[in-house]
């Protein structure tokens, strides 16, 4: 009977998938299995529950999964009203030792009153009802569960209550995905910081909160200068979380608005706590270093007595509100916000005044380290001057004055959530301080969720690397975990940047980033690929096909962007404004520098001979990042300056790798539009249509970029290309070559993210502008590629005619549809391309686009190209 339901449900597979549930569908699992193969047990008995608590969230969840993979409703009851149907005479307190039967357990016969429950709660209130019937759990830690499944029970048991949810979620998710069920599952969180940080404003887009390098939306949590009334979205978001091991989140933006703090938004933030708890998730708060100031003391100064007090009174305000609040993150000093330094007080002064005021509750204070002081650096004038040493120029001598509430937030690289950095020194410096590091899962400086990246590799390269401190194996988890130094353990913090789209990140690709996250700061052992498919299986279908295919776009991602953008652990070129199209000239002495002259390229960080940031690592690293021969290709330009002549690892020269590291990422970008096709009809319309369309921008926009940097180190250098492609494209008409009516040629800045230099724009802003040509190519079928730009002050229409038959048409309204900050340039960040297949040509037709241009998008066109099948230029 159940058998046949299974079937049924299968069957009607056809839900429409906004993204909204994102990993936590719960669609029918995989039909390899009978349905009595699934531990589904008989009814659910909860331990320890009031509403508000995760035990009673954890119940709800398994009646909910339960109900929506398998069709059947399950009762939840107390145990005390169950207590004579539950058989406890197999309990023996050996649970784990001794593994029950395989699948299919014998269950109770359905004849009999006995059941089968799945008992839902902590560990303690399930020792105080059952005495002496669990094994020696006393390894498990805070947040840590335990799940044990056999012919008598599922016990789903947490150290504390969002233990029991997490062990909750980890039993739907074996469910859902259908894998092996383990009779007995304990595990432990590896550190007690697993946080997520929005950069949400409190004001900014109309009446709702915008967020800062947020790709998705404006925010969850804000609306016109205080918390929504509405916070449905903020309580989805918080059960998202929860099921990926996450337990703070600080709602607002890291560059603060002292507004957070007034009587309105405390009132507010309760009302996100009150949604978050059920979930487990507490509340952060950023603080704006000179609130003081805002609510009127003359000064901020953290030894203040004023100041201390009016903290320490704020934050006793905030607990009585929300007794669980997790803490406070605080950016100080750093990019023109005040700090403790503007005191002429030490960052320790400042850290501690919050640690102080968080104390007495309980409370953690996150404290960046993401401080650099840009009036110091002139890369022009000055071959040391550099950036990334200057963090632990900060630091150094601050360890061991901070109090231990304290937790110094790192981000993950020297410089800033690059494509590939070195992981931050300052992780072997700070050795008695608590330290945690911070990532991104918002991709500011990688396509802005308009490209794929999966970093779930990237993440756990990062947690993997070796420190050899002391000359011992030192992996950055163990320093985070406490064990390298042997002090408290610190953790994890994302910006996740998560917004009201419905997808969440703006791209349903982009979720796996968030489920990686989450998973590896649980546990860093996780393995990225393992993640990526579980992930997979649970958003998109367990379809091999769906997973294999998925699996190889993402693992793929990550290499493909570093290569048609940045190599060699060159910092990103990307433009000043949006962090999004390529703009190398400008990088070239800014505080994230290329250092890219004529005939040699690259940072010199030695200690010899550059910044010295080589000589901020223990001995083993620090010798091998000062060798130039033993630095990997990988980061050689971080870490060197050296001629484009310089041949790496490979074989390959610098400058040729440039050359074919794009041309090779972008050939895989484009190839991900056909393996996105051939999974049409196994992945939800809505969701594939979406997809199929960011897919199709990211492939333009991989040869955007591709050819800015190529053409640009091409210009510089004067060394061609072995391969003869760079500056060589054969297929192309470009637009200021056509015959214009209307239009008039435009010089791109800068020129190199135009091909030619220039394109066209139509001279009023209100009049149609034509472009002609007359093609020349062989008869034959071809792509017909547009590349224009996109700006985000109007929304242009262009027509395309062959032979005056209207062939084509698109508007230029991405800013509406692709979440990325828009751009209000002709620049690389607005270019884009669009692709019409099937176009059938002959020699001597006659091409017509006709622009109509909307306020100050004056329908811009760069070129088209003719693509003969196979050929992507
Ligand atoms: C980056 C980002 C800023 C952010 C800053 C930070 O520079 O572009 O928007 O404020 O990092 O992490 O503080």
């Amino acid at each position: 009977m159940r058998c046949v339901f299974l079937l049924i449900m299968l069957c009607g597979l056809a839900i429409a998938e906004d993204g909204l549930k994102a990993w936590l569908r719960y669609a029918p699992p995989p039909m390899s299995r009978s349905l009595n193969e699934y531990p589904i047990p008989s009814r659910i008995v909860v331990l320890n529950s009031t509403m508000s608590s995760p035990v009673f969230t954890a119940s709800q969840e398994v009646v909910q999964g339960i109900q929506s993979m398998f069709g059947i409703s399950l009762d939840v009851d107390d145990a005390e009203s169950i207590q004579s149907r539950i058989d406890t005479s197999k309990w023996h307190g050996n649970l784990q030792e001794n593994p029950f039967e395989q699948f299919p357990l014998r269950l109770p016969k359905a004849d009999t009153t006995q059941i089968w429950p799945a008992i839902i709660g902590t560990i303690d209130v399930f020792e105080e009802r059952y005495p002496g019937k669990l094994p020696d759990l006393t390894g498990l830690q805070p947040d840590g569960f335990y799940i044990n499944i056999s012919s008598s029970a599922i016990l789903i048991l947490g150290r504390n209550e969002r233990g029991a949810l997490y062990g909750s979620f980890k039993y739907l998710s074996d469910l859902a995905q259908g894998t092996a069920f383990p009779t007995t599952h304990m595990s432990n969180p590896d550190v007690p910081i697993r946080w997520v940080n929005q950069w949400d404003n409190l004001h900014g887009r109309g009446r709702q909160g915008s967020i800062e390098r947020g790709y998705a939306g404006a925010s969850i949590f804000f609306e016109n200068g205080l918390v929504r009334d509405n916070l449905d979205r903020a309580r989805q978001y918080a059960r998202l979380l929860a099921s990926i091991g996450i337990n703070a989140v600080v709602v607002n933006n890291v560059n603060a608005d002292s507004g957070i703090l007034s009587d309105r938004n405390i009132e507010g933030l309760a009302r996100i706590a009150d949604a978050f708890r059920p979930y487990g998730i507490q509340l952060g708060i950023s603080c704006y270093f000179a609130s003081p100031e805002k609510y009127g003391l003359p000064t901020a100064d953290p030894l203040d007595e004023d100041v201390i007090a009016w903290w320490n009174n704020i934050t006793n305000v905030i607990y009585e509100r929300i007794p669980d609040m997790a803490g406070y993150l605080v950016k100080a000093n750093s990019e023109g916000q005040p700090g403790p330094l503007t005191y002429n007080r030490t960052l320790a002064d400042g850290a501690n005044m919050f640690a102080r005021a968080l104390r007495p509750h309980g409370g953690t204070v996150m404290f960046r380290a993401f401080i650099y002081d840009a009036s110091k650096l002139n890369l022009k004038a000055n071959w040391r001057d550099d950036r990334a040493v200057q963090a632990a120029q900060f630091f150094d001598g601050l360890d061991g004055m901070v109090d231990d509430n304290v937790v110094i937030q790192i981000k993950n690289g020297p410089i800033d959530f690059q494509v590939r950095e070195p992981v931050s020194s300052l992780f072997s410096h700070i050795r008695r301080a608590r330290t945690a590091l911070e990532i991104q899962v918002t991709q500011e400086y990688l396509g802005q969720q308009c490209h794929i990246v999966y970093l779930g590799s990237m993440y756990k390269e990062i947690m993997d690397f070796d420190f050899a401190v002391d000359n011992t194996s030192a992996p950055l988890s163990k320093i985070l975990n406490g064990q390298q130094f042997d002090r408290k353990a610190g953790g994890y913090a994302a910006v996740v940047n998560a917004g009201l789209d419905e997808t969440w990140l703006g791209s349903h690709l982009a979720m796996s980033n968030l489920y990686a996250y989450g998973h590896l700061a649980w546990n860093p052992s996780r393995d990225p690929e393992e993640l990526v498919r579980d992930w997979t299986r649970l958003t998109f279908g367990h379809d091999e096909k769906i997973v294999e295919t998925i699996f190889d776009m993402s693992m793929t991602s990550w290499p493909a962007f570093e290569n048609y953008t940045a190599n060699l652990g060159l910092l990103s070129m990307v433009d000043a404004a949006t962090h999004f199209g390529p703009d190398p000239g400008y990088r070239v002495h800014s505080a994230i520098a290329t250092r890219a002259y004529k005939g040699s390229i690259g940072i010199d960080r030695t200690v010899d001979n550059g910044s010295g940031y080589a000589g901020q690592y223990p001995k083993r690293i620090a010798d091998m990042y000062e060798n130039v021969d033993a630095t990997p290709d990988e980061l050689l330009l971080f870490f060197h300056h050296v001629p484009y002549t310089r041949r790496l690892h490979s074989g390959s020269t610098v400058i040729q790798r440039i050359y074919d590291a794009h041309y090779a990422g972008s050939q895989t970008v484009h190839d991900y539009i056909g393996k996105w096709k051939s999974i049409k009809q196994m992945v939800d319309v809505e969701q594939y249509e979406n997809v199929l369309s960011r897919l199709k921008f990211q492939a333009g926009h991989a040869l955007v970029w591709r050819d800015a940097i190529n053409n640009y180190f091409h210009d510089l250098t004067r060394i061609p290309d072995e391969k003869g492609r760079v500056g060589n494209h054969p297929w192309r008409i470009e637009a200021e070559d056509m015959d214009l009516d209307g239009y008039v040629i435009h010089e791109v800045r800068p020129a190199v993210s135009a091909s030619g230099g220039r394109g066209i724009v139509t001279s009023s802003t209100t009049k149609m502008g034509i472009a002609a040509a007359t093609i020349g190519f062989p008869a034959g079928e071809y792509a017909l590629a547009i590349n224009y730009f996109d700006v985000a002050t109007g929304c242009s229409a262009w027509q395309v005619f062959l032979n005056d038959q209207p062939t084509a048409q698109w508007a230029g309204d991405g800013e509406f549809k692709l979440g990325h900050s828009p751009s209000r340039s002709i620049n690389g960040a607005s270019a884009t391309r669009i692709t019409f297949s099937n176009i059938t040509v002959a020699p001597g037709d006659v091409l017509r686009i006709e622009g109509t241009p909307d306020g100050q998008e004056m329908a811009p066109l760069d070129y088209i190209s003719f693509l003969p099948l196979g050929i992507v230029d």
